[in-house]
């Protein structure tokens, strides 16, 4: 019961890695208010110890009135600022202002407000732990479109930022960036629902046993795992930092990991072998 006491706030939390970690939350002993566009999501989670309140982290004042919730019920002692999806698909050379302005707004300013409107809050009831969920295309092309690779570094480079801006006032602030996660975000950023989306998401489980040198897929327990040790008070000496959990995707080459991926050196063998 490493959060019992505590008042956690989720964005995101109605699905997948969000979700996930609401659950973990409260089964440590914290109340949780998950913030979300997804009412049926949002509701279905509700508990004794878990709340759903509608916010559109698009909205200033949706992210207002979540920390406020928060507030009236103590806290917010943690803040996991995770809401996002794929938003703009498209290559540089193809990009629109609009589709780039919307997916900056819903993951890197989001963000930036999510910490902004629980900073101060925070800060009057002695400090708190901030986690912002990057990701894996943060750090290297090819995992995700470009707008949101872009969006992800800033999340990144933000949780330094606002580290150092709040350290005075005894908020950690800390990213995971999470590799190939089976969630729904994959089949929602093509619009696919119900029935297609779900056999879309048997598709994905498949193709992530695959995606990384740990041959089995990432789980939203994966991430929710990682948040948690970030959030507990035992990391009080840990800001500013990050927890890279992707089984092993970013460590290099597939040919590195992947004995079925021949490298240059296997080419060069055989070759001498007169293969
Ligand atoms: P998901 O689609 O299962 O969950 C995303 C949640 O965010 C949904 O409940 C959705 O309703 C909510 N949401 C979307 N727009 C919102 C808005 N404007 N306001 C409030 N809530 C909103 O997807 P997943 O994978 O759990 O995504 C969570 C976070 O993890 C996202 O920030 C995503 O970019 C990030 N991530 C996911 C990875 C993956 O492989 N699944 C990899 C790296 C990062």
């Amino acid at each position: 019961m490493r959060f019992s006491g505590k008042v956690a706030v989720v964005t995101g939390g109605a699905s997948g890695i969000g979700r996930a970690t609401a659950l973990r939350f409260a089964e440590e002993g914290a109340t949780v208010l998950v913030g979300d566009i997804d009412d049926a999501g949002g509701r279905s989670i509700e508990s004794d110890r878990i709340r759903f309140m509608r916010c559109d982290v698009m909205a200033e004042a949706d992210i207002v009135a979540l920390m406020s919730a928060a507030d009236d019920l103590g806290g917010p002692d943690i803040v996991f600022n995770n809401a996002g999806a794929g938003g703009l698909r498209a290559t540089i050379d193809e990009i629109d202002g609009e589709g780039w302005d919307r997916t900056m707004a819903l993951l890197l300013r989001s963000v930036a407000l999510g910490i902004r409107h629980a900073a101060p809050i925070m800060a009057r009831k002695g400090g708190g732990a901030i986690v912002n969920t990057a990701s894996v295309a943060a750090l290297a092309s090819g995992a995700a479109p470009t707008a949101y690779s872009v969006a992800k570094a800033g999340v990144l480079h933000l949780t330094k930022l606002a580290a150092a801006d709040l350290a005075r006032h005894a908020i950690r602030v800390n990213a995971v960036l999470p590799g190939f996660i089976t969630t729904n975000i994959f089949a929602s950023s093509v619009g696919l629902e119900g029935v297609v989306r779900d056999r879309a998401n048997a598709m994905i489980e498949a193709t992530a046993r695959q995606a990384q040198p740990i041959r089995r897929p990432g789980r939203p327990e994966d991430i929710a795992a990682a948040v948690a040790v970030l959030a507990r008070d035992a990391a009080s000496f840990v800001t500013g930092t990050h927890i890279l959990v992707d089984g092993g995707l970013s460590v290099g080459p597939r040919h590195s990991w992947d004995p079925d991926v021949p490298g240059l050196f296997d080419a060069l063998k055989a070759l001498g072998e007169g293969g």
